[in-house]
């Protein structure tokens, strides 16, 4: 019998790059919810995804769900929220976005012993200081003026959520922290396919002041395996994870490395991170995931480095 998946929020960057890998088992049946109606998908070539079938749903529309909800799904993966600074800033949104769709989602696809893979965020570890950050270390989310930490709160308060009522409707869950993915089929909105994109047209990249912060850029496909490989598991779940390279870079770098791969005459400009939308608006100056417990449990660790990773990236945007 045929695996049946649900991918959630698979229009977009993680969800689509998950559809293809998911796709080339023909033992698996993969259902791809998302917002987006269908004549307008851009990373999703139904064609090319022999194994999947498109539903369009809005999951803070129980009425939508209940139409799926007869499926019974042996794994779901929910990776639909609201992502990215421009989007995060209005409470109420971030709010039905991340606590309320994932309440309908659980309520109308998850049933016992379904696995529930929920994608969390490097975000919850706020401006801890203390890096790199393990699981278990304190969340140090910033103070009430600013919204943008509303995304972690909410992020955070569904983790717990989850944990919690896998005990008393007894599914099994994995909660994945993830930091900081890049690769094709990414926005425009996120650092390295912005850059690239302002690169390929020699315009300005403007990087946030004071630019030598540090990130631990991964590769999509790196998350990806690891994603695909749940969908042959049947233990090591429950569990909270981190998942990403554990390799810094300063911001400025990848911007000059993007540059040089892309022969692109651009100028780098480094800016205020002040108000957006008349928000203010904090950046996290070092972010860098501990990842023993992933290696340990899981034997996975990335293996793309970064600079091979932003040329397949720069090839995938020039076809
Ligand atoms: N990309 C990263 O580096 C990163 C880092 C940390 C956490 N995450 C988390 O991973 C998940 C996937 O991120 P991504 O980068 O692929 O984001 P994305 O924005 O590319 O994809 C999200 C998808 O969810 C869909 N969606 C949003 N609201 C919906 C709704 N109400 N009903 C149905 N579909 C809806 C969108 O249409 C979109 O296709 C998100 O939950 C995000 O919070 C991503």
């Amino acid at each position: 019998m045929k695996k049946k998946i649900l991918i959630i929020g698979a229009e977009g960057f993680v969800g689509s790059n998950l559809a293809y890998s998911l796709n080339q088992n023909n033992n698996n049946e993969i259902y791809l919810l998302d917002i987006i109606n269908r004549k307008k998908l851009k990373n999703l070539k139904l064609n090319k995804l022999k194994n999947c079938k498109y539903l369009q749903a809005n999951i803070l529309n129980n009425k939508n769900l209940k139409k799926i909800k007869q499926h019974k799904f042996s794994i779901i993966y929910h990776l639909a929220s609201l992502v990215g600074v421009e989007k995060i800033i209005d409470t109420s949104e971030t709010i039905k976005s991340i606590i309320i769709g994932t309440q309908n989602v659980i309520s109308n696809f998850v049933r016992k012993n379904t696995k529930f893979i929920f994608a969390s965020t490097s975000e919850v570890y706020g401006n801890n200081p203390k890096l790199p950050w393990n699981e278990n270390d304190q969340m140090l989310i910033g103070t009430y003026d600013s919204p943008r930490w509303d995304y972690a709160k909410c992020k955070s308060i569904m983790e717990n959520y989850i944990i919690e009522l896998s005990k008393k409707r007894n599914f099994q869950f994995l909660i994945l922290r993830f930091f900081n993915i890049y690769g094709p089929r990414q926005s425009k909105y996120f650092l390295i396919s912005k850059i690239i994109e302002k690169c390929k047209k020699n315009q300005i990249c403007k990087i946030y002041f004071p630019g030598n912060q540090t990130r631990c850029f991964t590769f999509v496909d790196d998350v990806i395996n690891f994603m695909t490989s749940l969908s042959l598991i049947k233990t090591k779940f429950n569990q909270v994870i981190n998942i990403g390279s554990n390799k810094k870079s300063k911001v400025i770098q990848i911007v000059k490395l993007i540059k040089k791969l892309t022969k692109s005459k651009s100028k780098i400009k480094i800016v205020k991170l002040g108000k957006i939308n008349n928000t203010t608006f904090k950046d996290v100056i070092n972010r860098q995931p501990d990842i023993s417990k992933i290696k340990k449990l899981y034997k996975w660790k990335p293996t793309t480095k970064i600079e091979d990773g932003i040329k397949k990236t720069i090839s995938f945007f020039n076809n």
